[in-house]
């Protein structure tokens, strides 16, 4: 059967700024929440790697840039590092900063690349978490600032802007999780930084707005769709709810501009509804986006509680469901994540039944794999299993376009090897391996087959 996509689609990939950049403390960039916490605690990194230790973009943009063009993206995203741009989170502007982004975006253009740029990728500036982060309101001012000074610098040729990447991870890992700083396990804390993050993506939406700069905004969530165990009311309740902690707190205020009716209740009745202001409700309903990007990686099984919740224990997400390993469910045994390429169908099918079908496209998926020149033979990584799973989840992809479904392209997660919050490399996800110690770069197996059927905008299975 033969694969055909739209003549415009958007093939390309995605990376950040704080994973692939280097230059962590240099040309006038200051120190964000990674590099503190690396400061702090180096062992909760993986073989003690830290953000330094980059792909060094800042040094090989030009060759990246080549290579992208070579494996035939029409599209790619990166980041603008805050930290980088506006030192002290609000102030002055480095004009290092600039230079290096402008020639950046100048680059990928003369290269017939569109540039996707989002705004934030987990980088919080630590001045800015000094004050507290999200946490305090102060901060979304001092971002949506930020937001503005980068439409003015560079939304001349930038079209395509994103606020934030997966906002509800520095939620879950800096506030409920302990899997990023400041380490905090606080549901009601959790809950506030979740609200002031999209009043600062609602602010700069509006902000976007207000300068009638041309393009598009949106935001990129990960979305895990929710699978019961069974069709038992107790299990379907279990996942409905999974459902509104994990997507819809941050799907339906980017969407359709207000929470879920019953999230809040819920939050309500258990006393974990953040403090909001007067005109808050009226700035969320303007962040409503332009074009959605879902990341998506793997799904979410749950079941009904097997024990009853202790009172006294802290407030969480878990109070409502338990994790369900399905039986006979296929793994990628090297991340341990699900693979069920499925699941990319079934979340363009509920945005086209639920949400109106928006604008959005797969802004990332992909397959992060341990120890990967294991499979090198003749100096090139044999990642069939990487092609098979971009495969199999852009059949799917397929199949959601043919039903209606408005989505617009495929990123893949990554580009090249990269740097990865505290799995460091554990996880190769690239097109391109890179050598950390020579800074190589090297086109997998996978990059080739992607660079041929972006070419020709399908393929033949
Ligand atoms: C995505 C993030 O969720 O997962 C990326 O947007 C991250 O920043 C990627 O690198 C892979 O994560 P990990 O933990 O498997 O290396």
């Amino acid at each position: 059967m033969h694969y055909q996509f739209p003549a415009d689609f958007w093939w390309g990939s995605a990376s950040s700024a704080p994973q692939t950049e280097g230059a962590s403390l240099q040309f006038g960039k200051s120190e964000t929440i990674w590099d503190r916490w690396f400061a702090e605690s180096p062992t909760r990194f993986h073989r003690q790697v830290g953000p330094a230790h980059t792909s060094g973009f800042y040094q090989h943009w030009r060759e990246d840039i080549a290579l992208l063009k070579q494996l035939r993206h029409n599209t790619f995203r990166t980041s603008i590092a805050w930290s980088r741009l506006i030192p002290d989170g609000r102030g002055a502007v480095n004009p290092e900063a600039v230079r290096f982004y402008n020639q950046v975006i100048d680059e990928m253009l003369s290269q017939g690349i569109t540039p996707f740029i989002n705004l934030f990728h987990f980088d919080m500036p630590m001045a800015m978490q000094q004050i507290g982060g999200w946490e305090n309101r102060e901060v979304v001012e001092a971002y949506a600032q930020y937001a503005q000074t980068c439409f003015r610098l560079f939304g001349d040729r930038v079209k395509h802007w994103f606020t934030f990447n997966e906002p509800i991870v520095p939620v879950e890992g800096g506030y409920l999780y302990d899997f990023h700083y400041p380490c905090v396990v606080d549901f009601r804390r959790a809950a506030t930084v979740a609200f002031h993050t999209m009043l600062a993506h609602a602010r700069a939406v509006q902000l976007f707005r207000e300068g009638e700069y041309a393009g598009e905004i949106g935001i990129i969530l990960n979305l895990t769709p929710s699978y019961p165990r069974s069709t038992h009311p107790a299990d379907q309740q279990a996942a409905h709810i999974a459902d509104l902690f994990f997507n819809r707190s941050f799907l339906d205020p980017a969407l359709l501009g207000h929470y879920p009716a019953e999230l809040v209740a819920l939050l309500e009745e258990h006393q974990q509804l953040p403090v909001s202001q007067p005109g808050d409700s009226a700035l969320l309903a303007e962040g409503r986006v332009d074009v959605l990007g879902v990341n998506y990686y793997q799904p979410r099984r749950v079941k009904c509680r097997d024990a009853l919740v202790n009172p006294h224990s802290p407030f969480m997400p878990e109070w409502f469901f338990d994790h369900y390993a399905m039986p006979g469910r296929k793994m990628n045994p090297y991340r341990g994540w699900e693979i069920y390429e499925k699941g990319i169908y079934d979340i363009l099918s509920n945005l086209r039944q639920h949400y109106g079908n928006p604008r959005c496209f797969i802004s990332e998926n992909g397959m992060g794999v341990e120890d990967e020149q294991r499979f090198e033979q003749n100096g090139q990584i044999q990642d069939d299993y990487r092609i098979d799973f971009v495969r199999e989840h852009l059949i799917w992809l397929h199949r959601a376009l043919q039903e209606g479904s408005h989505c617009l392209g495929y990123h893949m997660w990554t580009f090249i090897d990269n740097w990865s919050w505290s799995n460091a490399y554990k996880n190769r996800y690239g097109f391109v391996q890179l050598d950390l110690d020579s800074q190589q770069r090297r086109v997998k197996k996978s990059g080739e087959w992607f660079a041929r059927v972006a070419s020709e905008r399908g393929f033949t299975q």
